[in-house]
Parts: structure tokens; C-alpha cells; sequence
């Protein structure tokens, strides 16, 4: 654990404390979970927020009154910015929600200037442990969900694959860090409780879906499996390119 407390300190302290950030542009802020990792930037401008739906904007407005920021709803895949507006451009834990991923990642590429910060957070699928496989599996069955409710949600990436896709964009340099959240007890009941209690939610939306008995067996094996091997935040890759 002491080892999962330093890489963690070497990504806040080191690399995502020395970006200077200029103005910058989040594709995909969700619930602006990236926003609070911008904010720990050496410095920044201002933070244009995207999404395609409007419910994002209106959280990111009522939770982050302390910092400049604008939300924009736009498809990512059709930026209404110019060439080059960007001093930096991030996307987190997005890019397998994505069916037109490489069409997105070129836009951002456009509108980011020369030089500018390419920033990508994503959590990856392999070469986790078996608590961290526990993340994974409760990942992908959500994944399911969404799928059943007519959302793309693709089963995240292996670590090849995100690689992959960071080569294609042809960045000058990258820089590739891993990282996982610290859990200091990755068996402690409360967390177990609480993991496996999601599977309980999960099932609630699905009532009445003809998919309900084969979610309902499968999250029972999930739940079963966090019990019995804990359950850790899966490892994430954080990458810093330059355009
Ligand atoms: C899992 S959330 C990621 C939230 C946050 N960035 C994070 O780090 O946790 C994925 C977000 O991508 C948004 N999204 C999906 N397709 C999009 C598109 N074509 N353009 C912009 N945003 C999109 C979804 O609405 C959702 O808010």
C-alpha cells in the first residue's frame, strides 16, 4: 500500500502539479471529476467543460463556482472552437464511452495549439490485481446496463489498446505514468458493503427488463468474487503529449 501512496503522490505532486495549463478545454467532464484534477495544475487559465448532454453543465455551474469555467454542449466529435484555441486539452475516463472515439480525438487534436498539453486519464482492463479485478468486473457489468438502455458503454480498454490509440495521434512526445487510488484495506467490510451494493442498485433499474435474471446471476458471481478477494481502485494510465 505504501507503494500505491507514492505513485499517487508522484502524479499529484509531480506531473499534474507542474502543468501549466493555460486556457483549457475538458471533453466529456461528466460531473466534472477531472475539473477537481485540473484545479491541482500549476496553473490555468480558464476551463471550458464539454458534454453532450446539458445535465453535465448544469452540476459543473452549481459545483465549481470557486474557478473560471464555461460549459459547452456540443457532440466532441464537431467542436464549435477554431484551430488551435486550446493551450490544453483533456479527456478522462471517456474514451470507451465513444463510438466515434477517433473522429473526437482529431478534433481535439484541431483545436489544441502547437505545443499545447494532449491529456489523457483512462482506467484500463488488464494486469490488475484481484482486488482491482472486482473494479473491473462491477465496471463492465454497469457497462452492460448502460448497453441495455440503449448508452454506448464499451468494456474499458486493455493497456495495449490505450497505447495504441495514443500512438496514432502522432504527438511530438508523451509521457505515459500509471496510477492507482489508494484503499488502505482492500477487504474492510464497509467497502465490501458498499461495492456490493451497487449490484443491488444496478438491478433496481433493470425491473421488469428481460435481461433481469442473467444481470441478477451474474451480479450475484461478481458479488461473490468481491467478497472473497476485496475490492481496489483499477490501475489508470495518465497521459501528458505535447502537439
Ligand atoms: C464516464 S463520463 C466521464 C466523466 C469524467 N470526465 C470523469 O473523468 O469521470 C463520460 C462522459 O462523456 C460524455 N459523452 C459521451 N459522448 C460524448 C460526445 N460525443 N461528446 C461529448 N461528450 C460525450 C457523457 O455524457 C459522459 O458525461
Amino acid at each position: 500500500m505504501v507503494n500505491l501512496e507514492k505513485k499517487l503522490k508522484t502524479i499529484i505532486g509531480g506531473i499534474i502539479g507542474s502543468i501549466i495549463g493555460g486556457d483549457v478545454l475538458d471533453v466529456g467532464s461528466g460531473r466534472g471529476e477531472f475539473i477537481h484534477i485540473i484545479k491541482e495544475f500549476k496553473s490555468f487559465n480558464k476551463i471550458t467543460a464539454n458534454d453532450i448532454e446539458q445535465r453535465s453543465g448544469d452540476f459543473i455551474k452549481e459545483h465549481f463556482k470557486d474557478i473560471d469555467i464555461d460549459f459547452v454542449k456540443a457532440d466532441a466529435g464537431d467542436l464549435p472552437f477554431n484551430d488551435g484555441s486550446y493551450d490544453t486539452v483533456c479527456i478522462s475516463n471517456s474514451l470507451h464511452h465513444l463510438p466515434e472515439l477517433e473522429k473526437i480525438l482529431a478534433e481535439m487534436k484541431r483545436v489544441l495549439r502547437d505545443g499545447g498539453n494532449f491529456i489523457i486519464n483512462e482506467m484500463f482492463s488488464d494486469a490488475q490485481d484481484e482486488a482491482q479485478m472486482s473494479h473491473v468486473l462491477l465496471h463492465h457489468w454497469f457497462a452492460k446496463i448502460d448497453k441495455i438502455f440503449g448508452r454506448y458503454h464499451d468494456e474499458t480498454f486493455k493497456r495495449k489498446q490505450i497505447e495504441k490509440i495514443v500512438k496514432k495521434l502522432e504527438l511530438s512526445d508523451h509521457n505515459i505514468i500509471e496510477y492507482c487510488w489508494p484503499i488502505p484495506d482492500t477487504k474492510d467490510t464497509k467497502l465490501i458493503e458498499e461495492r456490493t451494493k451497487l449490484i443491488d442498485i444496478g438491478l433496481k433499474q433493470l425491473e421488469g427488463k428481460d435481461e433481469f435474471e442473467p444481470m441478477k446471476t451474474e451480479g450475484k458471481k461478481i458479488r461473490e468474487y468481491i467478497e472473497a478477494n476485496g475490492f481496489a481502485s483499477a490501475t489508470s494510465l495518465f497521459i501528458v503529449g505535447i502537439k
